[in-house]
């Protein structure tokens, strides 16, 4: 029956023929990588190599029967991926893959069945799962493996039929030896060992206490589970996947790059399945989580990163880099787009080389130009702030038309402020508006305008010195010059000064 660990989720119906598990092993360290985090906290696709196992076994089993098997930087493995709502299983000491399954004994052995999957091969599929999990049913075994042909099958765990059994085309399994173990003549098998395994639970639990650690790594294998089981006279099968690629582990920088590259190539594949125009698919980088709607087109060297959705038609430029951001039907980002934590509303144009940071909010039609940053903004619909621009912490209403260079002072040097813009305001360029500070509604703001204090609506503020004009000065000062003096200041008042009173200023400087 179900065990007392798993809270907070419903059971599973009652009439269920048999139960099942799945254990998830994620305590290693991952030496190989020589890194400080944790191998399975690595990310390839955009997100950690352990949460796309678990992705695929919640397709098999409900959260509260997956056991994930924690213990280097448990708490930080636990962590990343507690919002899974699986359970977890403390391996406190890492003493082997089989240490693993003792460990989760009491969790995991009110089960029938125990499907194990390695935590460090994430391109493992839900169907693959299920087909060793069905083929193991229906051959009614004590353990099923999956297993795989590879051209180079050095540093895995060798499959070893039996003698008679393989002749026969049969699935009976005698051993699996690790590569350390192996023979020459066995190192020669090109059939491995994935990592994958499904067990029949009481078998599993009534025989794991035969394992031991007189090997090379002096580690409990649960590989030798195969053997052991074997010798029992219980059955022990493999079955072979059809993509050697699935499973593939993770276990140097080398095999990760490969395995990331083969995961967003997939991804791009699925999103052009669905309808989207991908160009030059292996220059982009499209994370696992993203979606993207029909018709829309992606251009060569984009980044989509991590739950960023894209709706219909729309059209995202070469250079653009978006993460976790929602981008509406029909938006054009322009090339050089860099966006974080925003949204854009149907038909926004936005770029080229605009900066969205965290919680900008650009609305329906709005338009967002060349070099200009927002941050925590609200942009009304149809508002247009096309040059040159950083708007920050600002509520801007519809049909707003934002000048070339206008700036929201919104930091005090210890507070944020909030500027409001209300709907149908015309900022003139070069305006900075000091926050706190609200424009009513269809007010104008004259161009190079330094405002603080409140305008009111349908209101003109003009906010800087008035223009004066000295006629002729720029025709004296050339002549002046020709005549081999200089003329100074810009002011009525300078234009007399003479020799004497220049060079006396010169010196001063010069001091
Ligand atoms: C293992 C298999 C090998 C197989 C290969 C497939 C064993 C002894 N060998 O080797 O036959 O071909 O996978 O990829 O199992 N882990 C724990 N606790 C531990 C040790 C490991 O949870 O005490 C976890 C690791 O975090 C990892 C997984 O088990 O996710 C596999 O361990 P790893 O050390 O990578 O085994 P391999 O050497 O790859
Ligand atoms: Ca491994």
């Amino acid at each position: 029956m179900a065990k007392a660990a798993k809270a907070n989720t419903k059971s599973s119906p009652s009439n269920q023929p048999s139960h099942v598990a799945i254990a998830i092993m994620a305590a290693g360290k991952g030496t190989r990588l020589k890194s400080k985090h944790p191998k399975v906290l690595h990310e390839i696709g955009g997100k950690p190599i352990l949460a796309h196992v678990i992705a695929a076994a919640k397709k098999v089993a409900p959260a509260h029967d997956i056991f994930v098997i924690i213990g280097h930087e448990a708490e930080r493995v636990r962590a990343a991926v507690a919002g899974t709502g699986v359970n977890f299983v403390l391996q406190e000491e890492q003493r082997g893959t089989g240490h693993a399954l003792m460990v989760a004994r009491e969790a995991l052995s009110g089960y029938d069945h125990v499907i194990v999957l390695s935590g460090d091969a994430p391109l493992i599929t839900a169907e693959t799962i299920k087909k060793l999990s069905d083929f193991h049913g229906a051959q009614n075994a004590a353990m099923t493996l999956l297993s795989a042909d590879l051209d180079n099958p050095y540093g895995y765990g060798r499959v070893l039929r039996k003698g008679a059994a393989e002749r026969a085309g049969g699935v009976e399994v005698q051993a699996i030896v690790e590569e350390k173990s192996a023979t020459a003549q066995q190192k020669k098998i090109r059939e491995i060992n994935s990592g994958f395994y499904a067990f029949a639970g009481p078998a599993l639990y009534e025989h794991i206490d035969q394992l031991s650690t007189a090997n090379p790594h002096g580690e409990y294998y649960l590989t030798d589970m195969a053997a052991v089981l074997h010798r029992a006279r219980k059955k022990v099968v493999a079955i072979k996947t059809a993509d050697a690629g699935e499973v593939m582990g993770s276990n140097t920088r080398a095999e990760m790059t490969m395995l990331d590259a083969r995961l967003r190539l997939a991804k791009c594949r699925e999103l052009l399945d669905a309808g989207v125009t991908i160009f030059f698919p292996h220059t982009c980088v499209i994370d696992s989580d993203v979606e993207v709607g029909a018709d829309s087109v992606i251009e060569p060297f984009v980044q989509l990163l991590g739950h960023t959705k894209i709706g219909a038609d729309c059209r995202i430029r070469s250079y653009s880099v978006i993460g976790n951001s929602v981008v509406g039907d029909r938006v054009t980002v322009r090339p050089g787009t860099i966006m974080e934590d925003s949204r854009l509303g149907a038909g926004a144009v936005v770029g080229p080389y605009s900066h969205l940071r965290p919680g900008s909010e650009i609305g329906e039609g709005a338009h967002v130009g060349n070099f200009v940053e927002t941050k925590k903004i609200k942009l009304g619909k149809g508002s247009k702030a096309n040059h040159l621009s950083y708007l920050g912490d600002a509520e801007i209403g519809d049909g707003v038309n934002i000048g070339a260079g206008t700036i929201t002072c919104n930091f005090d040097g210890v507070n944020k402020h909030q500027t409001v813009i209300e709907g149908g305001v015309f900022i003139g360029s070069d305006s900075t508006l000091v926050a706190p500070v609200r424009i009513g509604r269809g007010a104008y703001v004259a161009a190079a305008s330094c405002i603080t204090e409140n305008v009111p609506a349908d209101a003109l503020a003009l906010g800087r010195a008035r223009q004066s004009v000295k006629e002729g000065w720029a025709r004296r000062k050339r002549e002046a010059r020709e005549d081999g003096k200089e003329l100074t200041g810009l002011n009525a008042q300078e234009e007399s000064v003479d020799e004497k009173q220049f060079a006396e200023r010169k010196r001063k400087i010069r001091l």
